[in-house]
């Protein structure tokens, strides 16, 4: 008999619903759950909702950014990237943290789903484009967690905003949370190249090198503290740059 596309349409569909009469138990016995959650449309939708979430805040950031750029003839943000979390990072935090597992659950406890990270040139930046941000009408602010003020141990310094945006889909408005994440340049170098040095094993003479981190986190805030003097001295002398 021939193998025709319609038989292999016929057979996805298939697939799919015996995926959707899945429960998430059942998905989580299986030994790789996450490429099996893509499968299931509830999911995929939740992850499609934060992705608009995440549309909506990058475009407010790059708004904030052009008119900015306008008045004062510079950018307070450097860079802006964004991130999904990845069904497996998702599977992980579930289980690490005992939440129940379902597509509730993941909105109802999992808070950084959808993450922007935005870098900023000077440290000021941080503050302005923050502010700008949540006195939006549209946005609120659900948690701070002010790592400049209050550094981490191990020096980690940067500013998380737990935001709530809504998002307008055909037949309703939907409020999602997302975690952003602002940093000057310098706090971006050191937090990119810890993170890159964290998974490291079996590191001989652990404490030193945190030390040593601690220590480099500390030049890089200096070298924060400086640029931030020469911004404002500039500013000083060409008051239409200045915010
Ligand atoms: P979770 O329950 O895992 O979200 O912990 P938390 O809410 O206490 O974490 P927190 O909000 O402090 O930090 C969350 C994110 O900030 C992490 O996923 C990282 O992206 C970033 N982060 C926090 N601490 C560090 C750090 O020490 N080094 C680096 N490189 N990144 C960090
Ligand atoms: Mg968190």
């Amino acid at each position: 008999m021939k193998h025709t596309q319609t038989d292999d349409l016929q057979q996805e569909d298939k697939q799919m619903e015996l995926i959707n009469s899945l429960s998430m138990e059942d998905v989580l016995k299986i030994e790789h759950p996450e490429l099996l959650l893509n499968k299931v449309e509830p999911f995929s939708r939740l992850m499609m909702q934060y992705k608009c979430a995440i549309m909506e805040i990058e475009t407010k950031l790059q708004v904030l950014n052009e008119e900015f750029s306008m008045n004062y003839n510079r950018n307070p943000i450097e860079d802006i990237r964004t991130r999904i979390k990845k069904p497996l990072s998702i599977v992980d935090k579930m289980k690490r943290k005992g939440f129940p597992f379902s597509v509730e659950s993941i909105e109802q406890n999992l808070f950084d789903v959808a993450g922007i990270k935005v870098i900023c040139s000077f440290p000021e930046d941080i503050y302005t484009v923050r502010d700008l941000l949540i006195k939006q009408d549209d946005i609120t602010l659900v948690e701070e967690k002010d790592y400049i003020k209050n550094p981490k141990p191990n020096g980690y310094r940067s500013l998380h905003l737990l935001v709530e945006i809504p998002i307008f889909l055909a037949k309703e408005k939907k409020a999602m949370k997302a975690e952003i994440q602002l940093r000057s340049i310098a706090m971006e170098c050191w937090a990119s190249l810890e993170h890159k040095m964290k998974y490291k094993k079996d590191i001989k003479n652990a404490d030193e090198i945190s030390q040593k981190l601690i220590r480099c986190a500390e030049i890089s805030f200096e070298l924060d503290k400086q640029m931030q003097e020469l911004r404002s001295e500039i500013d000083e002398d060409n008051p239409e740059t200045q915010y």
